[in-house]
Formats: structure tokens, C-alpha cells, sequence
């Protein structure tokens, strides 16, 4: 059961509601938006998602168990421009990363680029960031929590991972949620400050370092090895031509389907 209620009154939110069923957190907060029927920041939560969504075609498997919510905010309330959206989905990785490093048990936590956390080889959670016309940003997260890699279409199941089944216990969605919205917070507040220290924090959790990545981009792919993620979010990669800096693009990645 997630008490919205205390979230509402312990947290940056002015609105926030908890469903036991959606076709997409992503799609409610959209129909919200346009019935111009909802005060920012705001929280929308679902126990089940019958379209969850990923990243381009992707869907997102919204195991029995997991945490599933969008975070709908005004950019301009914190001061950062749209083609920061780059910079958000990694700068929710990191308030992921901060929310559920303690609840780990030492297991290493990582971000991948551009916009997952991974727990070792194994992806924990997802971020979707989609921006509204009105120029809402919709802040989608998707984490294996009280779920089961054992419950997992077969596909997916050599690829994520869940707290539960890492450390062998419930974790408490209420307190998890009210961790994920300060860091959230404090996230979007660094986001809109000239001397932030973000994206320092990209390159130290950067996952994939050491690796050889191809990056799709259209009809275009880049192939080098991994040395890094910079402060404005761009993966950098050594390929034979040199070192390339690549602001967006796609991997083939773990935990989609
Ligand atoms: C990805 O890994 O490609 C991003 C996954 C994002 C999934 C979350 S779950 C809550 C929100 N609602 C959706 O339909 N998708 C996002």
C-alpha cells in the first residue's frame, strides 16, 4: 500500500496519486496535463501498468511488486532549459542511484548510459522523460522492486535484476517514494544552478566504462570503447577516427522487449 497522503505532506509535491491499475503513468499524467486539472510538481503511481512504456518502440514489464510512477514538473520552476532533457533522465539515475544505494546492501550500483540504473551487469531500473508542448517535462520511472526476475517474460530474465530478489526482502514503497522524490528534488534544483556538480556524478557511476558500445543514430551507428559520460550528459566513446562525444542515440539494451 503506498500512503500518498504522507508523501503529499513530505515532499516537494502539490499533487499525488496511486492507482492499482493504468494502461501508462505516462499517458494519465498526459490526460492531466491537457484537462489543465492538475497542480505541479506531481506524483502519479500504479501498481500495474497494462501499456507501460520504454524508450522508442520499447515496452516496460511492470512486474507484480515493482514501483512504477511518472513525476510531472515545470522546468521552469527550477530554472533549467528543455535540451537539458538529456541531463534529467541521467540526473534521475543518479537520484535513483542515492534512493536505493542503502537498501543494496553493497551491491554495485551504476548508471547506464542514457538513461538506466544497473545493479552490476543487470538493469534495476528504467527512465523515460517526455516533454509536453506546454513544456511539462513527464519524468517516467520504472524500478524492479518486489518483483521477481523469476516472474520475468524469459527474455528479459537473464538481463534484469530486483531488490527483492538481491536482498531477500519487501522493500516499503512509501518510504522508497519519499527518498526517490528528495533526491528528485534536489536533482532538479542542481539542474537549474550555473556551478552544479551533477554531472561529475554521471562519470563516476558511468557503468559501461572500458566497454566497446555501438550508438545508433538513425541510419548512422558509432563504434568505440567507452571512456566516460560528461558533465552535459554526452557518452564518450574512443573510435578509430578519435574520441567522439555523442549527445544522444540508442544501444541495444538489456530489460527491453
Ligand atoms: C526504458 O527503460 O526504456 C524506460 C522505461 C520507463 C518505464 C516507466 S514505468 C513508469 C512510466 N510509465 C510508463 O509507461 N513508462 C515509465
Amino acid at each position: 500500500m503506498i500512503d500518498t497522503a504522507c508523501i503529499l505532506a513530505k515532499s516537494f509535491l502539490a499533487h499525488a496519486e496511486h492507482h492499482t491499475s493504468l494502461e501508462s503513468t505516462q499517458t494519465r499524467a498526459r490526460q492531466l496535463i491537457e484537462s489543465g486539472d492538475i497542480q505541479l510538481p506531481a506524483l502519479i503511481v500504479a501498481d500495474r501498468q497494462i501499456a507501460g512504456r520504454g524508450r522508442g518502440s520499447n515496452r516496460w514489464w511492470t512486474g507484480d511488486g515493482s514501483l512504477a510512477f511518472s513525476l510531472v514538473i515545470d522546468p521552469e520552476h527550477f530554472g533549467f532549459p528543455r535540451k537539458a532533457v538529456p541531463r534529467l533522465s541521467l540526473a534521475a539515475g543518479v537520484a535513483i542511484v542515492d534512493s536505493v544505494a542503502s537498501r543494496l546492501d553493497g551491491h554495485p550500483l551504476g548508471l547506464h548510459w542514457p538513461n538506466d540504473v544497473y545493479v552490476g551487469e543487470r538493469k534495476l531500473a528504467g527512465i523515460l522523460v517526455e516533454v509536453l508542448p506546454g513544456g511539462q517535462h513527464i519524468v517516467g520511472v520504472g524500478i524492479n522492486t518486489n518483483n521477481s526476475v523469476a516472474d520475468a517474460p524469459p527474455s528479459l530474465q537473464p538481463s534484469i535484476a530486483t531488490l527483492r530478489d538481491l536482498t531477500g526482502r519487501i522493500h516499503d514503497h512509501t518510504e522508497l517514494l519519499l527518498a526517490l522524490m528528495e533526491n528528485l528534488e534536489a536533482a532538479c534544483v542542481q539542474l537549474g544552478q550555473p556551478l552544479e556538480t551533477l554531472g561529475e556524478r554521471f562519470d563516476l557511476l558511468c557503468s559501461q566504462r572500458g566497454e566497446v558500445l555501438t550508438v545508433y543514430q538513425g541510419s548512422q551507428s558509432i563504434t568505440g570503447r567507452c571512456v566516460g559520460i560528461a558533465a552535459d550528459g554526452s557518452l564518450l566513446l574512443d573510435a578509430p577516427e578519435g574520441r567522439r562525444s555523442l549527445q544522444s542515440g540508442t544501444l541495444k539494451q538489456a530489460g527491453e522487449w
